[in-house]
């Protein structure tokens, strides 16, 4: 029986799917999952626009320090970033600088110039490129297969790639975040789910701290005073709101029900 209205449940969302974004969503391979295409000023300027991946950001950097203490919106082209900016060390030229980088002990290559040279332009086309190439996906490949896997998005389990420490995104870099004092991590909790049959949410605060702080979510996403205040149902999720801000652009997608709907029905 409670099969069965789970199965109802879930066609009765699909259908909403459908009508809230007239199936217009299609399943991308897996090292396209989570990447946007940054074109406000690139074209009109003659250069090519550019690819920014997460699944290459995320294993260097918390979803925190890029969209809290560096900035950049939440909405793909929301930042207008402009080369100038990237030449003075904001945004992408906060680490794409050509210094060495006290945290990753590395050189990141420098980003914008005002002009270049034929040698300097192969560093452009890093960042500003007219179509993916074959070696961005092999060098995902082969990131990927180090990885936990997962079915959806990006293939990969990047909840467990971070508890058994395979990638360790740095929270803070020198110069750029403000050091505070950590407020107490809440408790986790359970959302009851509104139709009967169907698995409640859990949410951990626990762990999505780790990639999120606080401030990605309170007060912009969540008013967050108290639980419940906020009211949302799954086609506000689906059109991109609430948990579907992150969750089917760059967290795992929605698609994936039962990695958020995983608690079984109380029994009555
Ligand atoms: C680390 C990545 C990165 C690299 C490398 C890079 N850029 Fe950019 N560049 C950006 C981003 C991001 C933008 C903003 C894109 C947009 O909105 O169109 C941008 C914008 C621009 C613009 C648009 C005009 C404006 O005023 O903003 C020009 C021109 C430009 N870059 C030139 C260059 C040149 C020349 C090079 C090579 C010497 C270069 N960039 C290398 C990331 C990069
Ligand atoms: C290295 C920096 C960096 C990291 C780390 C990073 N992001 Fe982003 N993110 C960006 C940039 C840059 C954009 C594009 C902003 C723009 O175009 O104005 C973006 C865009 C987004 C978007 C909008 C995508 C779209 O298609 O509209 C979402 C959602 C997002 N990020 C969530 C996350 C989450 C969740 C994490 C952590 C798992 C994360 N980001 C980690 C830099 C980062
Ligand atoms: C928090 C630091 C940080 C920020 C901010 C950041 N990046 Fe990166 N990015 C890195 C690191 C670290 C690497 C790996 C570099 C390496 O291995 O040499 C990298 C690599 C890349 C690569 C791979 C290039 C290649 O040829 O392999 C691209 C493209 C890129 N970044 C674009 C961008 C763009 C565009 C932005 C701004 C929208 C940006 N990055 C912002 C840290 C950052
Ligand atoms: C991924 C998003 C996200 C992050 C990150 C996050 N929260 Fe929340 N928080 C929520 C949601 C969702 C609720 C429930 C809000 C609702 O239902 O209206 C909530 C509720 C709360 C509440 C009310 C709790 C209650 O029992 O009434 C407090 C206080 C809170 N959060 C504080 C924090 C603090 C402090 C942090 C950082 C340590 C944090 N949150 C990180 C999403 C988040
Ligand atoms: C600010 C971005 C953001 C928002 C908003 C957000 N999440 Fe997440 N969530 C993440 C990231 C990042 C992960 C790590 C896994 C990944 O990227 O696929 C994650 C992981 C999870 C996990 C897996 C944790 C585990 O146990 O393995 C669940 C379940 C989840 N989110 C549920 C929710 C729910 C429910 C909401 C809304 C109440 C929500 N999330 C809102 C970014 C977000
Ligand atoms: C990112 C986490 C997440 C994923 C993935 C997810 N849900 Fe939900 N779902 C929620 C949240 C949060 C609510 C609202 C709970 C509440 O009422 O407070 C919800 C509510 C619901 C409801 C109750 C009715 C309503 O609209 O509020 C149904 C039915 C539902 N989801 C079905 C699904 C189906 C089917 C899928 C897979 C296609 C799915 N959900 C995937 C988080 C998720």
């Amino acid at each position: 029986m409670k099969k069965i209205l789970f199965i109802l449940c879930v066609l009765l969302v699909v259908a909403s799917i459908g009508w809230a974004s007239g199936m217009k969503k299609k399943k991308l391979p897996p090292y396209e999952f989570g990447s946007v295409t940054i074109n406000n000023y690139s074209q009109q300027s003659g250069m090519p626009p550019v690819l920014f991946d997460h699944w290459l950001h995320r294993q260097y950097a918390t979803c925190r320090l890029c969209h809290v203490d560096i900035g950049f919106g939440m909405t793909a082209g929301s930042t207008k970033i402009r080369a100038v900016d990237n030449m003075k060390g904001y945004f992408c030229g906060t680490c794409h600088n050509g210094k060495i980088n006290t945290v990753y002990k590395k050189k990141i290559f420098e980003s914008c110039a005002k002009e270049s040279g034929r040698e300097e332009y192969k560093r452009c086309t890093r960042c500003h490129v007219l179509e993916r190439s074959s070696v961005r996906e092999e060098e995902f490949e082969r990131f990927a297969e180090k990885m936990p896997k997962e079915r959806l998005g990006n293939g990969i389990n990047w909840e467990k790639a971070e508890a058994e420490g395979l990638v360790r995104p740095a929270d803070q870099l020198e110069g750029v975040t403000a050091i505070k004092p950590r407020l107490k991590v809440q408790q986790d909790f359970s959302l009851k789910s509104k139709v009967e049959g169907m698995p409640d949410i859990i949410f951990s605060h626990k762990k999505h701290t780790v990639w999120n702080g606080c401030e990605l979510c309170h007060p912009d996403i969540f008013v967050g005073i108290k639980k419940g205040a906020t009211k949302y149902t799954m086609v506000d999720l689906f059109e991109g709101k609430y948990c579907g801000v992150c969750h089917d652009k760059v967290a795992f997608p929605q698609t994936d029900c039962s990695r958020c709907h995983s608690k079984p029905p109380q029994e009555k």
